[in-house]
C-alpha cells in the first residue's frame, strides 16, 4: 500500500489540511483546490461535519483525491474508510492503528517524530511518515538531521508549515511533500471565496521540490 500513497504524495508539493465546519463547503472547496493544482486533500476529523464532508467530496468531486486526517483510533479509521477516503493520515501510530490499517485497503500515513518512533513505524512496514507538529518539533533542521541515520524513510511535514517555510522542507532529500492549512484559511472558506483559495492552491502547487 506504500505505492499508491507515494503516488498521491509525489503528485503535488503541498497537501491542504482542511478543517470543515459545514459539510456542504467540502464540494466547492475540493473543486477549487483541484482546479488550483492540488487534487489530494486531507479532511481532518476535528469537526462534527468531517465525515459528511469526506463523503460529499468523495462522491461529487471526481477530480479530487479525498483523504481523512487526525485519525486517532480504529473506530476513526473505519469511519473514514467507509466514507470513501482514499488515504488516511494520523498524527501518530499505535498498535491499534497498525491493526486497523493492516485489515484495510486504504493506505495509512502515520506520524512519527523521534528516531525511536520512526524506527517503530519502519518495523511496522511504514517508510512514508507524517512529521507533526513540524515547526514545533524542530523544523526543517531536525528533519534534515534524521535523513542520514534514517535513510529510506520519507516524510510529509505538517504543523506550522506555510508558504514561507515550505521551500525549506521541500529542499530536503527526505521530504516528499508538505501539508498545511494555509491554503484554505477559515475566513476564506466561511466567506465562500473559492477563487481566492484556488489562487492560493496554484501558488502552493508551483512550489519546487
Ligand atoms: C495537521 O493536522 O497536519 C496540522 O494541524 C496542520 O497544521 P497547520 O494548521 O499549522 O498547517
Amino acid at each position: 500500500k506504500t505505492e499508491p500513497l507515494l503516488k498521491v504524495m509525489e503528485g503535488q508539493p503541498v497537501i491542504p489540511v482542511l478543517k470543515i465546519d459545514r459539510a456542504e463547503d467540502a464540494v466547492p472547496l475540493a473543486r477549487a483546490l483541484a482546479k488550483g493544482g492540488l487534487p489530494a486533500i486531507e479532511i481532518t476529523m476535528r469537526t462534527p461535519a468531517a465525515l459528511d464532508a469526506i463523503r460529499l467530496a468523495a462522491a461529487e468531486v471526481p477530480e479530487a483525491i479525498v483523504g481523512a486526517g487526525t485519525i486517532l483510533d480504529a473506530e476513526h479509521f473505519a469511519q473514514a474508510a467507509e466514507a470513501g477516503s482514499k488515504f488516511i493520515v494520523s498524527p501518530g501510530l499505535t498498535p491499534q492503528l497498525i491493526e486497523a490499517a493492516a485489515a484495510s485497503d486504504v493506505p495509512l500515513l502515520p506520524g512519527a517524530i523521534t528516531p525511536s518512533e520512526v524506527m517503530a513505524a519502519r518495523q511496522a512496514g511504514y517508510s512514508l511518515l507524517k512529521f507533526f507538529p513540524a515547526e514545533q518539533a524542530g523544523g526543517a533542521d531536525f528533519l534534515k538531521a534524521l535523513s542520514s541515520p534514517l535513510a529510506g524513510i520519507r516524510f510529509c511535514p505538517t504543523g506550522g508549515v506555510s508558504a514561507k517555510n515550505a521551500p525549506d522542507y521541500l529542499a530536503l532529500p527526505n521530504v516528499v511533500c508538505v501539508g498545511g492549512s494555509w491554503i484554505a484559511p477559515d475566513a476564506l472558506v466561511k466567506a465562500g471565496k473559492w477563487d481566492e483559495i484556488e489562487a492560493l492552491a496554484r501558488e502552493a502547487a508551483a512550489l519546487k521540490r
